[in-house]
């Protein structure tokens, strides 16, 4: 009884594999034959049922018909997965190409590229600091001393200093370390780019103009318009006569440039400890040109950042002499740039890793 009906599937089989036509119809075919729901497997469940002769020779047919079935299976799977079927193939050259997905520079990089090119074209030199920088060049030698009400301004990062746990104290050492402390030997992350100001004055001679764009730190709550890590860039000019018409201009020219429309200066008294006398300085608003819209809150100018002339206790830190040379500095975010430029919302998009943001750009 089970016999015939083995061999009346292995005939069935072999008809439907023969005229199968597609690899999907012999897979089905697979599933219907041998499938745990085919009547195969029905049968082979019924075996328990049947003599111990039976169940020997039963199951030894059972065994050969699914070894020709899947055989026959296989290589019809194998021949209509060679046959090609030029109707099937046809390629439509019409069809627009998927895009390839390229990785492109940060926002951010781009800016720094964008603001390093104008200013190398109006001649100045691109300078560079370190990140981990001592408390000299971040304050002491920029007129800010140890108790200076101006250090809160800038919350900081301050490291462990490794030197003076680790040193053995000689009195040569304490001399030493004495002249570190006064130097500001403790170790922070830089709060602003004016740390280049002083690395760069140590080692050149004005006249020279320069600017040093970097990231920089502050140990403060973010939100949408604040970070504890960003950007600045700086820009130092030295020379005999810099005034701040001087200032004006660059500025004009540079804003105008990076915007690439008109855009008008305008300086208001502030206090930097680093620069005397200090300004706040607005430019006109990128979006109105200054009639007043809601990107300026109606007030026709947009606060950019400060600025002032170097303070000559500045110069003499950094080793000149009093009263030889004037110079302008001035400081601001690179991502405050980036986010009028761009109409860019939240600054925190920018290191938020988020593509979607990225990819715009
Ligand atoms: N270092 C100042 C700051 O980060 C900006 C500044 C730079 C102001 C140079 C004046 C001159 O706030």
């Amino acid at each position: 009884m089970l016999k015939e009906k083995i061999e009346k599937i292995k005939e069935a089989a072999l008809v439907a594999v023969e005229n199968a036509k597609t690899v999907e119809e012999v897979l089905q075919l697979e599933i219907q034959f041998l499938g745990r729901k085919s009547e195969f497997v029905g049968i082979l469940r019924q075996l328990k049922d049947v003599s111990p002769e039976e169940k020997k020779e039963v199951g030894q047919l059972a065994n050969a018909v699914k070894v020709e079935i899947q055989t026959l299976l296989d290589q019809k799977k194998k021949n209509l997965a060679s046959t090609f079927d030029a109707a099937a193939e046809k390629i439509d050259v019409t069809v627009p190409a998927v895009k390839l997905r390229r990785g492109h520079l940060h926002p951010l990089t781009q800016i720094q590229n964008e603001i390093e090119d104008i200013f190398t074209s109006m001649g100045f030199e691109i300078a560079d600091g370190p990140e981990v920088e001592d408390e000299f060049h971040n304050f002491d030698a920029l007129n800010m001393p140890k108790d200076h009400p101006a250090r809160d301004m800038q919350d900081t990062f301050w490291l462990r200093s490794q030197t003076s746990a680790d040193k053995t104290q000689t009195k040569a050492d304490n001399r030493q370390n004495d002249t570190e402390e006064k130097k500001g030997e403790r170790i922070l992350l830089r709060t602003h780019t004016s740390n280049v100001q002083i690395r760069y004055m140590e080692t050149h001679e004005p006249p020279f103009r320069i600017i040093a764009p970097g990231r920089i730190y502050r140990n403060e709550a973010g939100d949408s318009t604040h970070e504890h890590t960003f950007h600045q860039f700086e820009a130092l000019v030295v020379g005999d006569d810099i005034n701040v018409g001087n200032f004006k201009f660059v500025a004009q020219q540079f804003f105008s440039k990076f915007f690439k429309k008109d855009i008008q200066i305008r300086i208001r008294p502030s206090f930097f400890p680093f620069t005397e006398p200090s300004f706040e300085f607005d430019i006109s608003c990128t979006v109105c040109g200054g009639k007043g819209c809601s990107a300026c809150k109606n007030a026709g100018w947009l606060e950019i950042g400060g600025a002032g002339m170097v303070n000559q206790n500045v110069f003499v830190a950094a080793g000149y002499p009093r009263n030889k040379y004037q110079g302008f500095a001035w400081g601001f975010g690179v991502e405050r740039l980036a986010m009028m430029k761009y109409k860019i919302s939240d600054i925190r998009l920018f290191h938020s890793g988020d593509l979607r943001f990225i990819k715009q750009f």
